[in-house]
């Protein structure tokens, strides 16, 4: 089993790839999670360009291909997806391998939820498989300031690892973790 962190900002403190970090740390043995921080590589999805993709989109679809699921966390900008997510999905639409991929949402701002919901429909019109149960909020942003106070807060913590439980539950038993969501 071998889980994908990816965050949808390219700031450098940025909290949720923080939260990307910190759930790598926190993962069980049995389902590691590498981190994904190489979306600032790829460039702007182009249709034209789909079949003689540039290196670093093949290079993104391979990391998703060989993944056994996504665990997103995603800013909101202007009650919107972050162009650095969108983009990076753009570039997995036509991607066999990730139909049926599944997929944890998590959102580190609760206060903004267009965002998630958003990210959330995006996924389901993909055909990702949204996990329900480890798609929810983690109240991040304005608590911790980077990775090490979420390692260092035990309720953080404790959210992190619910998150990564939830998301190998459903990976051991997709049917335990509800019912899959569809377009
Ligand atoms: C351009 C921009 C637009 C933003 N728009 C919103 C917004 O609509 N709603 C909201 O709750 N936060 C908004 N924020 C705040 C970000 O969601 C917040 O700072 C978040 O932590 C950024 O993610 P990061 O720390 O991973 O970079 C915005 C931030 C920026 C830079």
């Amino acid at each position: 089993m071998h889980i994908l962190a990816v965050a949808g900002s390219l700031r450098a403190a940025s909290i949720n790839a923080a939260f990307c970090r910190a759930a790598s740390r926190l993962a069980p043995a049995d389902a590691p999670i590498a981190v994904y921080d190489r979306l600032g590589e790829l460039p702007l999805f182009n249709p034209d360009r789909e079949g003689d993709a540039p290196e670093s989109a093949r290079h993104w679809r391979r990391s998703v291909g060989a993944a056994d699921a996504l665990l997103i966390a995603s800013p909101e900008y202007a009650h919107g997806v972050s162009g650095v997510m969108k983009n990076a999905l753009d570039w997995l639409v036509g991607e066999q391998s990730f139909v049926g991929k599944p997929v944890a949402v998590v959102n580190t701002s609760p206060r903004a939820h267009h965002a998630h919901d958003a990210l959330l429909e995006i996924l389901r019109t993909m055909s990702a498989d949204v996990v329900e149960g480890a798609s929810s909020s983690v109240a991040l942003l304005g608590v911790c300031t980077g990775e090490a106070e979420m390692l260092a807060s035990e309720p953080v913590r404790d959210r992190i690892r619910q998150v990564v439980a939830g998301l190998r539950g459903h990976l051991l038993d997709p049917r335990a973790s509800g019912p899959r969501m569809g377009l």
